[in-house]
């Protein structure tokens, strides 16, 4: 993969807009209701190529929400979800992971009778024909999104036996062996050790700088602060707070609402 440059985002006014501009994912006025309660209301977000964006709120806050809104699981009550510059908001999941966008979920996913290689295999057979070169055997590609995960030793053995922390991982390899250009985590690291942590935020770091786009939903604010290059907060739907993880660190309304509870 070609390396990017990430756009350099100081802490100017303009910086929201700056990301807009280079936005290669876009939410834009979002609202999602289930019944009385307003999951998301007015919603703007933006993820660039190159860098990892967080999404950060309390729990309940909306962000699995938005991740639904995002690859097409939940359809908003209002706004947009613009992907590469193409308004997919009516669009099936399967045409978005089309266009290069992938998911892990915070409640795993995977195929627990299948083993971690076959689960990985299934995301490179599903992505083959337009995220691979017809020369790539979707086995090679598997093998190496298996590789880049790190998770070689259990590739044999069945997904639901491993601890939730590995089975995370065979769901970021499966979503990694679509080739994808936007990658949306939900809760990645719950269940990793410190050690498998601090890899696991490497890897992540290692992705951005090939060009990759990433949205990291995260409770370990620790990697958020360390990884992300711009935060979102959310907050009972709303989005409370937006800038760099220093500016978000220091903002009043984000640590009555969140930080201040984390400890
Ligand atoms: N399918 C649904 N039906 C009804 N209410 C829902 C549904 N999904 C989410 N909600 C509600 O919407 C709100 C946002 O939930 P969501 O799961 O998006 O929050 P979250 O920020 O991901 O929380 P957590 O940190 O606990 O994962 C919550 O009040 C939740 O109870
Ligand atoms: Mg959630």
């Amino acid at each position: 993969m070609a390396m990017v440059t990430p756009p350099r985002y100081g802490s100017d006014p303009s910086l929201a807009a700056t990301r807009v501009d280079h936005a290669v994912l876009r939410v834009s006025h979002v609202g999602v209701s289930f019944g009385g309660i307003q999951a998301l209301v007015d919603v703007d977000l933006a993820v660039v190529r190159g860098s990892i964006t967080g999404l950060i709120g309390p729990n309940g806050a909306g962000k699995t929400t938005l991740f639904n809104v995002i690859t097409g699981l939940q359809p908003p009550d209002t706004g947009q979800v613009i992907l590469d510059g193409e308004n997919v908001t009516g669009l099936k999941p399967h045409k978005r992971a089309r266009l290069g966008l992938a998911r892990t979920f915070q409640r795993l996913e995977i195929f627990g009778s299948m083993s971690v290689f076959d689960n990985v295999l299934t995301g490179a057979e599903l992505s083959q024909g337009w995220a691979h070169p017809e020369s790539a055997s979707p086995r090679e590609v598997a093998r190496r999104a298996i590789e880049r995960v790190g998770i070689e030793a259990i590739a044999d053995n069945r997904a639901d036996s491993l601890p939730v922390g590995l089975a995370r991982m065979v769901e970021v390899a499966r979503a990694l062996a679509t080739n994808p250009q936007v990658l949306l985590l939900d809760e990645p690291s719950s269940g990793l050790n410190e050690e498998e942590s601090v890899r696991f935020a490497s890897l992540l770091l290692q992705l951005a700088k090939e060009g990759l786009a990433l949205l990291l939903v995260e409770h370990d604010m620790e990697m958020v602060m360390r990884i992300c290059s711009f935060l979102y907060v959310l907050d009972f739907g709303r989005l409370l707070a937006a800038g760099t993880p220093l500016e978000i660190q220091v903002n009043p309304a984000v640590q009555a609402a969140y930080l201040g509870t984390e400890a």
